[in-house]
């Protein structure tokens, strides 16, 4: 699956949403059935997204749906939809995950790969078992979720997740999937996002949610690897072509060894794979 720094959040809703996200600068475009859509419209985001399915360029990048949860008396006709349709979302989102309602998602979703939704504490509980299921292709942070439910059992002051999203970016990588971050809903504070990104970006999340089309050039710019370290690491490895280094030897001052070369190796592979 193509590597995602920066999510689009598109409610399914809004065709003006929809044809601005098409063109957008998005490595995923996630189209919303949830929380950006009321109850009165699932049927219209249904099949405003069909149409967006089918008139997308597939070289235009990945279009995920972002489903109702299990739940939900929306669940059923959001999988129906899912499963009938001959151009398929790349993956499906589910919020609200747990361990059961992800095995549920993957029992009645036939074949598409699954991001789950880490939004509450029994969630973040099951990260790991979550993440190591078959299809499960990584794990967002519902950060406003987790905030609210949490402030629901008594923490109505909570502001640092820190421990939380440090959780969440393990329990996906031990299981070998990545991780998204959650949006920041204040889409007028450039600087806010970029040092909150900066800060997630640090700590492992390999991308972020947006909700606003102008978080998108941070978003990508703040996650992925960094330019610099990539032009520095194709030269190590173009160094290490020529000459013949076992063991720890020294480059540009700095000690290089089997971990930092490997390390290289990632970042520049995720370079390549980011479009
Ligand atoms: N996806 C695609 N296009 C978007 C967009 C989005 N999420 N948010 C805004 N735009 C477009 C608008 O259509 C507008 O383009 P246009 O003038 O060519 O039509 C342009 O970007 C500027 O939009 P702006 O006027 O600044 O925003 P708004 O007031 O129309 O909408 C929100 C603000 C918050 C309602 C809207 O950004 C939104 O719905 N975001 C996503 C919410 C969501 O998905 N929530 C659930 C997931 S956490
Ligand atoms: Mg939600």
């Amino acid at each position: 699956m193509t590597y995602a720094r920066s999510v689009l959040s598109v409610p399914g809703s809004s065709q003006r949403f929809l044809d601005k996200a098409g063109s957008s600068a998005a490595d995923v475009v996630m189209i919303d059935w949830e929380d950006g859509v009321g109850n009165d419209d699932k049927g219209t985001a249904r099949e405003l997204t069909n149409g967006f399915l089918h008139a997308q360029d597939p070289s235009a990048g990945p279009v995920w749906v972002r489903v109702n949860a299990t739940y939900t008396e929306h669940f059923d006709h959001d999988a129906a939809a899912v499963n009938q349709w001959a151009n398929r979302p790349s993956a499906v989102v589910l919020p609200m995950a747990t361990l059961e309602s992800a095995k549920t998602a993957l029992a009645r979703l036939d074949g598409v790969p699954l991001v789950a939704m880490i939004e509450t504490a029994v969630s973040l509980e099951q990260a790991p078992h979550i993440a190591s299921l078959d299809r499960i292709v990584g794990l967002m942070f519902g950060e406003y979720d987790f905030l609210a439910t949490m402030a629901a059992s008594g923490a109505s002051r909570m502001s640092d997740t820190g421990w939380a999203k440090s959780r969440i970016i393990n329990a996906a990588a031990a299981a070998g999937r990545w991780s998204i971050a959650g949006p920041n809903a204040d889409f007028s504070d450039a600087a806010a996002l970029q040092e909150q990104s900066r800060r997630e970006a640090s700590l492992g999340f390999a991308g972020k949610l947006c909700i606003h089309p102008n978080q998108i050039g941070t978003v990508n710019e703040e996650f992925g690897p960094a330019p610099e370290y990539v032009s520095w690491a194709k030269d190590l490895l173009e160094e290490i072509e020529r000459g013949n280094h076992g063991g720890a030897f020294r480059f540009r001052g700095q000690m290089v060894d089997a971990p930092v070369i490997d390390r290289a190796r990632a970042a520049v592979r995720l370079a390549g794979a980011t479009r």
